[in-house]
């Protein structure tokens, strides 16, 4: 079996690269991530030395359930490392790594010469891709980067085709999905000369506020603004943004968005993704998970016969189509599995008062009205037990 891939004309040993963000923060970090296996970077997105960079403390915040972070909010700005040091690194890793792919993820001022000279000073230090970070959706948007240019089409084809006709190397446009349709934005990305796509960055977000002192999270000294949010929570996201692009899109495609497992990148490549990126799981758990996301694939692709990555890429997009065309001859039928039911009622009272009144407790079981059922599906998300199934559909 091969997880080989390309990307860009560039050689991936493995589909998981790093995305720029903390964990490429500094070049020891990405070292490290190379030897534990990553099969690549991109760096945390570098600026100009004159853009000046100042963090705020603290700036994550997260959702939790149990003990997993569901969805993480930050707002951190761009690597506050200056040009040399990204300079030496990029050098130094580029010879002694010469098999992993890296990338150079850059964001400029609102200025042709700014995106310009920070482009070519990338190809000569060595990247071998850029990123343009036109999707971070705090704190740059207020100096008119980041999410800024990745909401507007003509300023994205604008620098895209700035940086383009000053590189040689492949530019990958980096998307915001805070708009209401990345559609229009890869379209001018494209015209701007992006040789790939990559999504998604962080959904603007505000994820709690602290009712004793009234006051959002994360909270800098009595005060916040909005964040980005990521990990698990934000898949579908990067799901739906994916499976558009690749619907609407030739450009290749490097996808992100609360991957934490190796099926979940799966569930990307078979929607037409190239490779995958990962940045809050690695925050969490450390680069060591390359290991389970390594094995886990390989697993998955000896199970189902699968030889190589493109064996399956794009192959959930066949199945994907419009409501109209899905039939509406077919309904569900729910089965119990009265081992397991432990008659909590969850089911009954979700079916009472947000479905069709067909659960009840007959008799000392849950009984099923058919006649009444509509086969939404919703009692078998409440079931605590997973003992509502939904194996076999029958005529309306
Ligand atoms: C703390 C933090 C900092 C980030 N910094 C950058 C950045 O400098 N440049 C960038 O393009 N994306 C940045 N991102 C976005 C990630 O690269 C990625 O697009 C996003 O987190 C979704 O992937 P995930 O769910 O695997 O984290 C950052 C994300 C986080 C959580």
């Amino acid at each position: 079996m091969e997880l080989t891939t390309e990307f860009c004309g560039m050689p991936l040993e493995n589909p998981f690269i790093l995305a720029s963000a903390p964990p490429t923060a500094s070049i020891e970090m990405i070292e490290r991530a190379f030897q534990a296996g990553w099969g690549g970077a991109v760096t945390k997105t570098i600026k100009p030395d004159y853009m000046k960079i100042e963090d705020a403390s603290p700036r994550f915040h997260a959702l939790k359930e149990g003990n997993r972070v569901i969805g993480f909010e930050n707002f951190e700005l761009v690597s506050k490392k200056d040009l040399q040091y990204w300079k030496n690194g990029i050098k130094m890793l580029r010879q002694k790594w010469p098999q992993k792919t890296l990338i150079v993820s850059i964001m400029g001022d609102c200025s042709r010469e700014s995106w310009e000279e920070l482009a070519k000073w990338a190809e000569d230090a060595g990247a071998q891709a850029l990123e343009l970070n036109f999707s971070c959706p705090h704190g740059m948007p207020e100096k008119g980067v980041g999410a800024a240019i990745g909401q507007n089409a003509d300023i994205t084809r604008t620098i895209t085709a700035w940086v383009s006709q000053a590189v040689h190397i492949p530019v990958i446009v980096k998307l915001t999905p805070n708009v209401t349709s990345v559609l229009p934005i890869a379209e001018a990305a494209k015209k701007g000369g992006a040789r790939a796509l990559a999504a998604i960055n962080t959904v603007e977000s505000l994820t709690g506020v602290d009712l004793k002192t009234l006051t959002p999270y994360p909270k800098v000294q009595g005060w916040s603004t909005l964040g980005g949010y990521s990990g698990p929570a934000v898949k579908p996201i990067g799901l739906r943004v994916i499976s558009q692009l690749a619907q609407h899109s030739d450009l290749p495609l490097s996808a992100m968005g609360g991957i934490s497992t190796w099926s979940d990148a799966m569930e990307y490549i078979s929607l037409g993704a190239d490779h995958v990126q990962v940045c809050t799981e690695v925050m969490v758990s450390g680069f060591g998970i390359i290991k389970h996301l390594l094995a886990g694939t390989l697993a998955y692709m000896e199970e189902m016969g699968f030889s190589c990555l493109n064996d399956f890429r794009g192959a959930a997009l066949k199945k994907l189509t419009s409501h109209e065309a899905l039939t509406k001859e077919t309904k569900i039928v729910p089965e119990v599995n009265h081992q397991t039911c432990i008659k909590c009622g969850k089911c009954i009272i979700a079916c009472r008062d947000g479905g069709y009144q067909a659960i009840s407790l007959k008799e000392g079981q849950i009984s099923i009205d058919r006649a009444r059922c509509d086969g939404c599906a919703l009692c078998m998300f409440v079931c605590p037990e997973s003992a509502i199934s939904h194996a076999k559909a029958a005529e309306r």
